[in-house]
């Protein structure tokens, strides 16, 4: 085990915490304000930024979309660049947060933004940013990744830089009361899949990394299976701090790591528009099971300590059938129909942007070539 761990983003958690932006917002910057299609003016954040700005010289910048996309964000470059601005508030879920770190990295690069993401520039530096996270599920609050689209070409790519991790973060449960119920479920799937995808790998020795990770199962399973309960200001807290903690660092670090789901589910969300959660749940059980000999014994481990399953030879197996059925209990898909195409046409094109994209040797072990991602989707698509 051997890592550099920090995790430099100041949370404020609880009710009432949107104020806070007030102070860790210095006051002789110029900021921008970055929401998304508008959730935030029907559900008071929006006049609790106004209220905790009123000091401060800010103006806004709305419509980053879900999965957000470089022709949109491009034009918030061009006015970061344009007006001097020196600190983004990124207001919203996952895309927002991400869209703004593309933003804040892009606005400090002469060249096109996209090199960012296809690795031809790295980035040296960023205009600061803040969070208001809107939907638990990513962890971008406070992480230093980001994952953006280009619509032209249907490539959904990530990024990773120190420098646009968000300097502070707010998240206030209250915030989820006007979440469709669909985006709760996302958040949820989501979460659980990234404590997975560092998790479900190989067993190294890790006690803290596997116990918290295990916790993190077992606390998202609960809140899946509460799901009826959810108006309840205990059951959002905890789903807010479980997905920030299942992708703040802590869990991944000095273990292996997959990652393979995210990225054969980034095709499906590139190509079809389908939700980043629901991908995951369409491609991570067949991905499982494909791998299954060389995750064995985590998925034993997962079967024994999360779902308390019964020791046996097939204990993994139904470790895997397990999982499936926490996604059917949400009603959440674990194949994929909405393509519009044949069979076969289906999972050529998802090979095929897979190659195009680099993504030819995934998970922790490399493993996952393209001939196992075709197997995968042979599955995973209907
Ligand atoms: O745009 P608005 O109007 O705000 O509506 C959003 C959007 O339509 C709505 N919403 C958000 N908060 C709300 C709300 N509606 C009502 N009340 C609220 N409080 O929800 C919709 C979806 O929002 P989005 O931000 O797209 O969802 P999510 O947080 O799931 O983010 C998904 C994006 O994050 C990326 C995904 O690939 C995807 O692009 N990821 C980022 C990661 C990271 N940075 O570490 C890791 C993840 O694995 C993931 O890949
Ligand atoms: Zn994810």
């Amino acid at each position: 085990m051997q890592f550099t761990y920090s995790n430099p983003t100041r949370l404020h958690f609880g009710q009432g915490q949107i104020a806070a932006i007030a102070s860790e917002i210095p006051k002789d910057k110029k900021v921008l304000v970055i929401y998304g299609g508008g959730s935030i003016k029907r559900n008071g954040v929006y006049d609790q930024v106004v209220a905790a700005l009123s000091e401060h010289q800010w103006q806004e910048f709305a419509g980053v979309e879900p999965n957000p996309t470089k022709e949109t964000l491009d034009k918030a470059v061009a006015i970061v660049k344009q007006d001097d601005i020196e600190f983004i508030l990124a207001v919203g879920g996952g895309s927002v947060i991400d869209g703004s770190k593309y933003v804040a990295a892009a606005a400090h690069y002469e060249g096109d933004g996209w090199d960012i993401m296809t690795g031809q520039y790295s980035v040296k530096s960023a205009v600061p940013i803040g969070a208001i996270l809107t939907l638990p599920a990513t962890g971008s609050e406070s992480n230093s990744g980001a994952v953006i689209t280009k619509k032209e070409t249907a490539t959904k790519l990530p990024f990773r830089s120190p420098e646009v991790q968000p300097r502070f973060a707010v998240m206030d449960p209250d915030v989820m009361k006007t979440l469709p119920e669909r985006q709760l479920i996302n958040g949820i799937v989501d979460a659980w899949v990234h404590t997975c995808e560092q998790y479900i790998t190989m067993p190294v020795g890790a006690k803290v990394q596997d116990g918290y990770a295990e916790t993190l199962l077992k606390t998202l399973l609960e809140i899946g299976q509460n799901f009826d309960n959810r108006d309840n200001d205990t059951w959002r807290a905890n789903l807010m701090w479980s997905a920030n903690q299942a992708l703040n660092g802590l869990i991944g670090t000095g273990v292996p790591q997959d990652w393979a789901t995210h990225m054969i589910g980034h095709e499906l969300t590139a190509l079809w528009h389908v939700d980043h959660g629901r991908s995951l749940a369409i491609v991570q059980p067949w991905l499982l099971r494909n791998q299954i000999e060389a995750k064995r014994a985590k998925l034993e481990q997962m079967g024994r300590n999360v779902f308390g399953l019964e020791a046996g030879d097939d204990l993994a197996e139904r470790t895997i059938e397990a999982i499936e059925v926490f996604y059917h209990s949400l009603n959440v898909d674990t194949q994929f129909a909405d393509h519009g195409l044949t069979h076969e046409e289906a999972v050529n094109t998802v090979v095929k942007q897979l190659d195009e994209h680099g993504m030819t040797a995934l998970g922790e072990s490399q493993a996952v070539t393209l001939e196992r991602s075709r197997e995968i989707l042979e599955k995973a698509l209907a």
